[in-house]
C-alpha cells in the first residue's frame, strides 16, 4: 500500500489489513471459485441495482478476487472499473483473472478504502459485494468513498442481514453452540460480516456520509456450499474465518465431535446440488445530491 498522504485521516484498519493478508487470504484464494459460485446471485443483484451505463467509471470497494469488478467491466466497455482492496494475495488472483481474460478496462489498487486519496469526483458509480462492512469508521469511509463520486454519483452494494436470517451461518453455529460458554452474536456495530445488518444503522451511516435517496432492498438466495456431500460442506465451513475462529476457542478433544455435529446439522439441507442453505442480504442503493 502507498503511504498515507499528509493530512489524510488515520486508519484503524490495521487488524483488517493483517486479517485479509493472512490465513483468511489463503482461504479466499484457494476457494475463490467456490465463493464465486456461492455469491454469484449477489453479483447479479448489485449489477441490476446499479443500472450501469456504458462509459461509466465504476469503483468496486473490497473487490477481493475481482468477480464483481470483472462482471461490471463488461457493462461499461467504453468506461473502466477500478477495484480497491486491502488484500495483496486476493488482488493477485484478481489481476491474474483479468490478464487471462484479456480485459483492458479494469485495474486494481491495494489500498484502504477508508483513507485512500481517490481522484476527486472521478467516478459515476461505486459498487461492492460484501466488501464494505469492515471499516473501523464507516461514516469516514463512506464520506471518503463519496469524494470519488461526481455529483449525483451512485452507490450500490450487498451486505448481509442478521445472522438469524442466514442459515449458512446460523445452522452450523447453533449445532455447536453448547460447546462454547461464550458463543455470542457479534456486536452490532463492530466491523465484520454482519456490521450492516441493521437497516437504520446503514441509513444513518450513509446519510452522515452525505448520501441521499438511500434504499435497502431485502433479497434472499439459496447458498450452495462447495462440494456434493455434507463432509465437503462441513470441511468448507470449518476453513472459513468464522469456522476457524470457533474451532480456535474449542478444547482440542472436542474438535472432532464439533465437526461431526456440523455435519449432522446440515444433512437436512443436502440436495442433488450439494448442501444448500438460505442467505439473506440487503441490496443498498444511494446517490449523492
Ligand atoms: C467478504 S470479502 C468480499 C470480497 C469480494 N467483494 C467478493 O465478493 O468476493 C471482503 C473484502 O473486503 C476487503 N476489505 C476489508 N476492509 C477493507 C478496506 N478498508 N478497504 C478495502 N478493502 C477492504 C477485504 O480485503 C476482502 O477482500
Amino acid at each position: 500500500m502507498t503511504d498515507r498522504p499528509m493530512g489524510a485521516p488515520a486508519s484503524n484498519n490495521e487488524g483488517q489489513v493483517a486479517y485479509w493478508n493472512g490465513e483468511e487470504a489463503d482461504h479466499w484464494v484457494s476457494r475463490s471459485a467456490d465463493y464465486d459460485t456461492m455469491l454469484q446471485a449477489f453479483s447479479e443483484e448489485v449489477i441490476r441495482a446499479a443500472s450501469i451505463s456504458d462509459g461509466e467509471h465504476i469503483i468496486d470497494i473490497g473487490c477481493g478476487c475481482g468477480a464483481l469488478a470483472i462482471v461490471a467491466s463488461t457493462h461499461t466497455p467504453k468506461g473502466y472499473v477500478t477495484g480497491i482492496d486491502l488484500s495483496r494475495r486476493m488482488l493477485n488472483v484478481a489481476r491474474a483473472r483479468v490478464a487471462s481474460r484479456g480485459i483492458a478496462n479494469l485495474d486494481f489498487l491495494q489500498e484502504d478504502a477508508q483513507t485512500h486519496s481517490f481522484e476527486p469526483a472521478s467516478a459515476e458509480l461505486v459498487i461492492s459485494r460484501f466488501g464494505v462492512m469492515f471499516f473501523s469508521d464507516p461514516i469516514a469511509s463512506f464520506a471518503n468513498i463519496a469524494s470519488a463520486l461526481r455529483p449525483q454519483g451512485r452507490l450500490a452494494f450487498a451486505c448481509w442481514q442478521a445472522p438469524l436470517m442466514n442459515e449458512w451461518f446460523l445452522v452450523p453455529c447453533l449445532a455447536v453452540a453448547r460447546y462454547f460458554e461464550t458463543l455470542t452474536t457479534p456486536q452490532a456495530d463492530a466491523p465484520g460480516p454482519f456490521a450492516f445488518a441493521d437497516k437504520d444503522r446503514v441509513i444513518s451511516i450513509l446519510a452522515a456520509a452525505g448520501f441521499a435517496n438511500i434504499s435497502l432492498e431485502s433479497v434472499h438466495h439459496p447458498m450452495p456450499l462447495p462440494g456434493t456431500t455434507t463432509a465437503e460442506a462441513t470441511d468448507f465451513f470449518i476453513q472459513t474465518g468464522m469456522g476457524r475462529a470457533l474451532l480456535a476457542t474449542a478444547a482440542p478433544e472436542v474438535i472432532e465431535e464439533i465437526t461431526n455435529k456440523i455435519d449432522l446439522a446440515i444433512i437436512p439441507y443436502l440436495t442433488n446440488q450439494g448442501v444448500v442453505l438460505s442467505s439473506t442480504a440487503w441490496i443498498v442503493t444511494a446517490e449523492l445530491p
